[in-house]
């Protein structure tokens, strides 16, 4: 019987298999019902009672010792074997697949976009590395004007000025120099100006600017124009109220506000209890830069406008703090999963 059991004992210690199918034979030849280890304790009757106990001590720990085996070789063979495509069930509904979200800016950027293609806007887009001519002379700006100083700009080279653009206005140019009208477009793109950083301000931040150029356009144009925009945007029951306001590259200029749509005009501490909201610089172009842009000024007319995409998310969805968009934190970006444009 002893060397019976060590026989099984060695077969054990020299098993082999090289898949899961020969584990499988292997246990139900050793552990199964008509098996190796129950046909020995069967036997167990036979043995002489004095060496009962010591034979019956050497099957458990064959017992033991192949469960032990056939774990082992289990593990190791079912992370080495996936599934063929024939025992795969397409039937069984997918794993849950954690989508990521898009960005904030690129959502309200989208959907800019979006409302203004319904009016036959289309999308431009321009260098962020400009020259003075585009970013500052052709735009009407005075050899002394402050935007100018190293406080807001970040210059590159000096004479000729090359700088990072401070405002999506250089487009406007280049799109002028390049196309004849009608011109409708609207053009989204980054912008940089040396300001410290916080809550409020950034260095580097985006606008979209907006353009029509066309014979006969007029302030009422601009004016309807904008108001689809914020009524799209905002919700239908949205005010504008226009403020004489000065640009260099806009004559007449204007800053437009909204009525306020967190509390629809009543007061509240977003539009600091006045109602209305500031969200954008618009104006009609002024004749110097069409004709600087080699259009035709006493032919042509035309309106602009731009905003900042930071500051209309922030209204909309009610962010505090403009770091947030930069800063890639996953509890802040996954809040805007829902939304897609
Ligand atoms: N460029 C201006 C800024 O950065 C925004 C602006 C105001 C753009 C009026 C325009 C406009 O096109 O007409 O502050």
């Amino acid at each position: 019987m002893e060397e019976k059991i060590n026989a099984y004992l060695n077969e054990l210690n020299n098993f082999s298999p090289s898949n899961l199918e020969d584990i499988e034979k292997f246990r139900i030849r050793f552990l199964g019902k008509k098996g190796i280890i129950q046909d020995l304790f069967a036997q167990l009757i036979k043995v002489d009672p004095d060496k009962r106990k010591r034979t019956g001590a050497l099957i458990n720990d064959l017992k033991n010792k192949t469960i032990q085996k056939i774990e082992d070789f289990k593990l190791l063979f079912e992370v080495k074997e996936s599934k063929s495509d024939s025992e795969k069930d397409l039937t069984r509904s997918v794993d849950f697949f954690d989508f990521g979200s898009q960005h904030p800016l690129s959502i309200v950027k989208n959907r800019i976009i979006n409302i203004f293609s319904y009016l036959g806007f289309s999308v431009a887009e321009g260098p962020e590395i400009e020259d003075d001519w585009h970013n500052f002379t052709s735009l009407n700006f005075p050899i002394d004007h402050p935007a100018r100083d190293m406080q807001d700009t970040f210059f590159i080279e000096k004479n000729p000025d090359i700088a990072l653009r401070t405002h999506t206005s250089s487009v406007q140019v280049r799109l002028m120099e390049n196309e004849k009208p009608p011109i409708r477009a609207i053009m989204p793109g980054r912008v940089f100006r040396n300001e410290a950083i916080s809550a409020r301000a950034h260095c580097i931040f985006h606008q979209v600017e907006g353009l029509y150029v066309d014979k006969n356009v007029s302030f009422a144009d601009l004016k309807q124009t904008l108001l689809y925009f914020v009524q799209e945007f905002f919700g239908k029951d949205t005010k504008t109220r226009f403020r004489p306001s000065f640009f260099p590259f806009t004559e007449p200029s204007a800053e437009m506000d909204i009525s306020c749509f967190i509390c629809g005009g009543k007061g509240c501490n977003i539009c600091k209890n006045s109602g209305w909201v500031e969200i954008l610089g618009c104006g009609m172009v002024d004749p110097n830069v069409l004709d600087n842009c080699k259009i035709n000024s006493k032919e042509y007319s035309g309106f602009a406008f731009g905003m900042g995409i930071e500051r209309i998310t922030m209204l909309k969805y009610q962010i505090k703090d403009l770091r947030l968009f930069f800063e890639n934190d996953l509890r802040f970006l996954s809040q805007f999963k829902s939304i897609i444009y």
